[in-house]
């Protein structure tokens, strides 16, 4: 009887290296829970824990398979023989320009990142995107100066970093996104009565009271409130 537990227990673990060491860990764990369960802790590279962020960026490769895989490690589950390392943050150029100075055209992509230019359309970013968006198809608008289309195909990026890490072209996409939602933001967008409305409000401290009520609250407190907010 003990056996078959054990057995079933067994079942359910896989094996997988961690910065090239082997441990058992649930198989229905997440990357970055079967890290925690191993024993580390993680210091960077872990934010928002539900997909949302982008902090906890992952590369792995499979048994007999020569690719290099990238994920989330808070929302990709493990499988056998995953060899695992964590990338704390992704380098990348981040070039400082006064958007009060550029035009929402472009010139912009020419002066910040003359390196879309070299995109050679092999699509390795959009394959790399956890989100599924359409990175290649966005640096090729940044290319024409599309800025709605950069904003709108960009615009649910965590810059995570993970289309960068193999692009041939040498683009940091996801800092290209950055710059065509601000030049959206910045000049094409439709101004917003009910934001208008609610800068206001802050200003005349509407929210103040509330905003004290929240800062007293304890994690669980919070925790509570928010789960129970009205979802729009
Ligand atoms: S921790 Fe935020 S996306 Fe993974």
């Amino acid at each position: 009887m003990a056996d078959k537990k054990e057995k079933e227990v067994k079942k359910e673990m896989v094996t997988v290296l961690i910065m090239g060491k082997a441990y058992k860990v649930p198989a229905d764990a997440t990357i970055m829970g079967a890290i925690e369960y191993a024993g580390y802790q993680i210091k960077r590279g872990a934010g928002c824990r539900e997909g949302f962020c982008g902090a906890c960026a992952t590369a792995y490769r499979l048994p007999e398979d020569y690719k290099i895989y990238t994920g989330l490690a808070c929302t990709t589950l493990v499988e056998e023989g995953m060899w695992l390392a964590q990338l704390p943050a992704i380098p990348a150029q981040k070039p400082v320009y006064d958007i009060e100075k550029l035009a929402a055209d472009v010139t912009a992509f020419q002066v910040i990142y003359p390196e879309v230019f070299r995109c050679v359309a092999c699509n390795t970013c959009t394959k790399s995107c956890p989100q599924d968006l359409e990175v290649m198809d966005y640096i090729q608008a940044a290319k024409r100066g599309d800025i709605d289309m950069v904003m709108d195909l960009s615009f649910d990026c965590l810059s995570c970093g993970m289309c960068a890490i193999r692009c041939p072209a040498e683009i940091t996409q996801f800092n290209v996104g950055v710059l065509g939602r601000r030049l959206f933001g910045r000049y094409l967008s439709k101004e917003s009565r009910q934001l208008k409305k609610r800068v206001e409000e802050v200003k005349a401290k509407k929210f103040d009271k509330e905003f004290e009520e929240l800062m007293k609250m304890t994690k669980e407190e919070l925790k509570k409130r928010y789960y129970a907010r009205d979802m729009e």
